[in-house]
C-alpha cells in the first residue's frame, strides 16, 4: 500500500517526467519563454519555453471530471463559469509545478500566454472573448443593460459577470488560489479573535454631523457597483451550510475560539458559516491566479434599480409608458405604489414567516438585506416612474422604449450627481476630492473623458475598502414623524431579510424621516454587535453571524494583500514596525494587533482601514481614502456615459445637464415619499439651524429639475407609438399586473396581519 509520502514521491516523479518531456519539446511552438531556464540548461543554449502543447496537456489534466461543459458552449451559468475558473487555476497550478515557477511568475508571466492557441481557447465562451468595438452595433446612445460597449476599444470594461480588476497583484497563500497566509507561511490569526478584540461594540455617535442616511446611501451606491458572485445551492439558491456538515470544497467557515464570550459562552456556537466566492475567468480566458466575478456593471448607472443584464431588466419593466412595475397595494390609503413582490425563488435572501409573504423584487437582489435598502430602492423606483410620466406628458410621441431609456439615463445621471456632489465630498474631504479630480464643475460640461481608463471596479474596493460603512451602522433604525419627532425604533437583527414593515401604511415615510434625523455611528474600529453577533439572525435564534470576521476572511480568500502593501500602493509612510502604525492608528488597536499577529506585515486591510483616524474634513482615513478616491476617479474619467461629458452621441444638452445639476437627494425624497413636508437640504447631514435648516419640500430652496429641457420638437408628423400588442413582454406583463391587482386586496390584508404578528411576537423591539 502506498503511504502518503510514497504517493507524493510518485506524483513528484510523474510531474518531473512530464516537465522533462516538456523540456524536450523544443520543436513545439513557444507560448512563453522562461529565461530562468537558460541558466540551468545543461547545454546552456537558448531559452526554455512553456509550449502551447504543455498548456493543453495541463488543461486536460486539470479538467478531469470537473469541467462539465462542452467546447463551444456559450452563455455559461455562474456554476459553469466557476468550474471553468477552477480548471484554469488548476491548469495554472500544474504548470507552476511542472516548470517550478515562482509566485511572481505565476502572477506576471502565465497570464501572457495566449490560450486561444491551446484547447482552453475552444472552451472559452464567446462572452469572454474580446471583440472589436465596432461589434457594439449602434448602441451608442444609451447604456447597455450589462454595461458592455461603454468603451469602444475595450467593450468589456465595466461589464457585468466579469472579474474585478487588481490595483496590485493578489496575495494568495500558494500564489494561485489558497487563502492568504502570514509572511511566515503559517495561517493568519483567527478572524473572530480580531473581531472580538478590535471591533467591539462601543456606541460612539459620529463626531461630524452625518446621518444614518449617509451610511444607507453609501450601501446603495455599493450596490450599484459591486456584488461578488456567491456560491449558493444550485437548486434552492439557499446558502450552503458549511457549519452543519456540508462538504463543499469552497467551505471556509470561521471557527470560533473557545474563549469567545458571545458565540461559545452564551450560545455554544463554535462555527460561523462562510463559503468562498465563485471563481471567475478573465477576458480571453488567460491563466493566472484566482479572480472573483462582479455580478454588476461597474459604472454608476442605477443598476440597483434596473438590473445588470437584459433578463432582469425586462422582468422589472412594465412595458407601458417607460415605467417600472410597481404595485399599488397601499393605494387605499392614498399612498404611492411600492416595489413588486419577489415571487421567483422567494426564499433567496429573504426570511419568510409565511409562504404567502414575499420580499421585494428590484434590480439588485440585496434589496431585502436590511430595511433601509428597501426604503431607498422604493424611492428611486418611484422617481423613475415619476420622471417617465412627466416625459410622457412632454413628449407624447415617445414610445415605451424611448421613455424607459431616457428616464434611465436621467436617473443614472442623478445618482452620479448626488454621489459626487453630496456623498463623496463628505466621505473624502475637499483635499482628496481635488487631488483625484473628483470635483464637479458647478454648471456646464467637464471634458475629462479618457477612453484609456478602465472603469472595472478593483477587487480591493468591494472586498475591503468600501466596507468602511460597516463601522457607521447604529444598532437600530429609527422612525420619526412628519414633524420630526422620534416615534420608535427597530433593531437591525429583527429586520435582516425581513422588510415587511414597508407594507404598513405610512411606515416608509417614518423610516425615511428616521434616516435623515438619526446620527450615524463613528467611523472607527467599533462595530455594532447587531452585525458582529446577530447578522442575519433567524427569528428562532438569538445569534447570527459576524460581519467583521466575514470581511476579514473574505479579503483573505480574495487574495487581497495586507494593510502595509496598500500603504505602499497609496504612497503613504510605510509600515515597517508596529510603532510605524502610530501615525494613523490608536495605541490600543496597535497593541491588540501586536498580541494577535506575528508581524505588522500581516495585518488585514479592512480591520486597519476602519481603525485609521480620519483625515481632516473627511470621514475615513488615508488608506481607504486613497483606494476609494482612485476607484471613483476611474469611474468618472473612464465612463463614456459620465453625465458631464460633452460632444458624444449620449451627451445631455447643456440645458439638460444644468437641470440635472440642480438635483439633491432631499429633492428625490420629497418627490417620492408619501407625505413628507419638510427636510434639510443636505439629507446626508443632520439638520442644523444655521447650516442645514429644514425647508419646505414645496419651496424654491429645494430646486426641481425642469424636464421641459427634454422636450423634443418634432414638427407636425410625429405620432405617439402605442405598445406593440404582439410584443410578448407586453403580454406577459399585462397578465402579471392583472394577477397582482386581483391579489392586491388579499395580499394587503394578509401582509398587514403578518406584520402585526411579527411585531407583537417581539414586544421588546419597540422603544
Ligand atoms: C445593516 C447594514 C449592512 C449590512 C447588514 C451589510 C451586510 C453585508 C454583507 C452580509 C455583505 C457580504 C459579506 C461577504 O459575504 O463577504 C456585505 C458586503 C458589502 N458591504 Fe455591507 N452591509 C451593511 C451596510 C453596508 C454599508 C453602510 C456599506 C458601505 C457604505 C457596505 C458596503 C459593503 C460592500 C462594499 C460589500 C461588498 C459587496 C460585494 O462586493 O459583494 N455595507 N455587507
Amino acid at each position: 500500500m502506498k503511504t502518503p509520502l510514497m504517493w507524493r514521491v510518485f506524483v513528484l516523479s510523474a510531474v518531473l517526467a512530464q516537465g522533462l518531456d516538456a523540456w524536450r519539446s523544443d520543436h513545439e511552438e513557444c507560448a512563453l519563454p522562461l529565461k530562468h531556464f537558460k541558466y540551468i540548461s545543461p547545454s546552456g543554449y537558448g531559452e526554455k519555453c512553456i509550449t502551447y502543447t504543455n498548456v493543453t496537456d495541463a488543461f486536460h489534466e486539470a479538467c478531469r471530471g470537473i469541467l462539465g461543459i462542452e467546447p463551444g458552449t456559450d452563455d455559461l451559468t455562474d456554476i459553469q463559469l466557476d468550474n471553468f475558473g477552477d480548471v484554469i487555476q488548476e491548469t495554472t497550478r500544474i504548470l507552476c509545478d511542472w516548470f517550478g515557477l515562482t509566485k511572481d511568475q505565476v502572477r506576471s508571466l502565465l497570464p501572457i500566454i495566449n490560450t486561444a492557441n491551446t484547447d482552453i481557447g475552444s472552451y472559452c465562451p464567446k462572452e469572454l472573448k474580446s471583440y472589436p468595438g465596432n461589434d457594439c452595433g449602434n448602441g451608442i446612445g444609451f447604456r447597455s443593460a450589462d454595461g458592455r460597449c461603454n468603451n469602444f476599444v475595450h467593450p468589456h470594461w465595466g461589464a457585468s459577470k466579469l472579474p474585478f480588476k487588481r490595483f496590485i497583484p493578489p496575495d494568495y497563500g500558494d500564489g494561485i488560489k489558497s487563502i492568504r497566509t502570514s509572511i511566515t507561511g503559517f495561517p493568519l490569526p483567527n478572524p473572530r479573535s480580531i473581531s472580538a478584540r478590535v471591533h467591539k461594540d462601543i456606541a460612539r455617535p459620529h463626531r461630524t454631523d452625518i446621518t444614518f442616511m449617509f451610511a444607507a446611501f453609501g450601501q446603495l451606491i455599493d450596490h450599484d457597483l459591486t456584488l461578488t458572485a456567491e456560491t449558493k445551492d444550485p437548486i434552492t439558491r439557499q446558502e450552503i451550510k458549511c457549519c452543519s456538515g456540508a462538504s463543499h470544497p469552497y467551505c471556509i467557515p470561521v471557527n470560533v475560539p473557545t474563549d469567545d464570550q458571545f458565540f461559545v459562552g452564551s450560545h455554544r456556537q463554535r462555527c460561523i458559516d462562510m463559503i468562498r466566492s465563485l471563481a471567475g475567468v478573465n477576458i480571453d480566458c488567460p491563466l493566472g491566479p484566482r479572480v472573483q466575478t462582479n455580478a454588476l456593471t461597474s459604472a454608476i448607472d442605477g443598476n440597483f434599480i434596473y438590473g445588470s443584464n437584459e433578463n432582469v431588466a425586462k422582468k422589472l419593466r412594465s412595458f407601458e409608458g417607460g415605467k417600472l412595475s410597481m404595485v399599488p397595494v397601499l393605494a387605499g390609503h392614498r399612498l404611492k405604489p411600492i416595489l413588486p413582490p419577489k415571487k421567483h425563488q422567494p426564499d433567496d435572501g429573504c426570511i419568510r414567516p409565511h409562504p404567502d409573504l414575499y420580499c421585494f423584487l428590484a434590480g439588485d437582489n440585496r434589496v431585502n438585506e436590511q430595511l433601509a435598502l428597501g426604503v431607498l430602492h422604493t424611492i428611486f423606483a418611484r422617481e423613475h416612474n415619476r420622471i417617465a410620466d412627466e416625459l410622457c406628458a412632454i413628449n407624447s410621441h415617445w414610445d415605451d422604449e424611448r421613455l424607459y431609456q431616457e428616464t434611465r439615463r436621467i436617473v443614472g445621471a442623478m445618482i452620479q450627481h448626488i454621489t459626487y456632489n453630496e456623498f463623496l465630498p463628505k466621505l473624502l474631504g475637499k483635499h482628496t476630492m481635488r487631488k483625484y479630480g473628483l470635483e464637479l464643475s458647478p454648471t456646464g460640461y467637464s471634458n475629462n473623458y479618457d477612453p484609456d481608463t478602465d472603469i472595472t471596479i478593483p477587487a480591493v474596493f468591494g472586498a475591503a475598502a468600501f466596507r468602511f460603512g460597516h463601522s457607521l451602522l447604529p444598532d437600530a433604525m429609527e422612525r420619526w414623524s412628519v414633524d420630526h419627532k422620534f416615534l420608535g425604533s427597530r433593531r437591525f437583527s429583527e429586520m435582516f431579510q425581513q422588510p415587511y414593515d414597508l407594507h404598513k401604511p405610512g411606515w416608509l415615510d417614518q423610516y425615511l424621516l428616521g434616516m435623515v434625523n438619526q446620527a450615524s455611528q463613528a467611523m472607527d474600529d467599533a462595530v455594532t454587535s447587531q452585525v458582529t453577533n446577530h447578522l442575519f439572525q433567524e427569528p428562532a435564534n438569538d445569534y447570527g453571524k459576524d460581519l467583521a470576521s466575514i470581511n476579514i476572511q473574505r479579503a483573505r480568500e480574495h487574495g487581497i494583500p495586507s494593510y502595509p502593501a496598500w500603504r505602499q500602493f497609496c504612497k503613504l509612510p510605510p509600515i515597517k514596525s508596529w510603532s510605524s502604525m502610530l501615525t494613523d492608528i490608536s495605541n490600543a488597536t496597535i497593541k491588540a494587533y501586536y498580541d494577535l499577529y506575528t508581524s505588522p506585515e500581516d495585518v488585514d486591510l479592512w480591520s486597519a482601514g476602519v481603525s485609521e483616524r480620519s483625515i481632516e474634513d473627511s470621514i475615513i482615513g488615508p488608506t481607504f481614502g486613497c483606494i476609494i478616491a482612485k476607484t471613483f476617479s476611474d469611474l468618472k474619467k473612464g465612463d463614456r456615459f459620465w453625465y458631464e461629458n460633452p460632444g458624444l452621441p449620449n451627451s445631455f444638452t447643456l440645458e439638460q445637464l444644468n437641470e440635472i445639476k440642480k438635483v439633491k437627494l432631499s429633492r428625490v425624497i420629497c418627490d417620492n415619499s408619501d407625505n413628507i413636508v419638510t427636510i434639510q437640504p443636505f439629507a446626508l447631514e443632520q439638520p442644523s439651524q444655521y447650516k442645514n435648516n429644514r425647508v419646505s419640500c414645496k419651496g424654491y430652496l429645494l430646486p426641481q429639475m425642469d424636464l421641459w429641457a427634454w422636450k423634443e420638437y418634432t414638427g407636425c408628423c410625429s405620432k405617439k407609438k402605442v405598445p406593440n400588442p404582439n410584443n410578448p413582454n407586453t403580454q406577459i406583463h399585462k397578465v402579471q399586473v392583472n394577477e397582482w391587482n386581483k391579489e392586491d386586496d388579499n395580499l394587503q390584508k394578509f401582509i398587514q396581519a403578518i406584520a402585526v404578528n411579527i411585531s407583537s411576537s417581539k414586544p421588546n423591539s419597540w422603544k
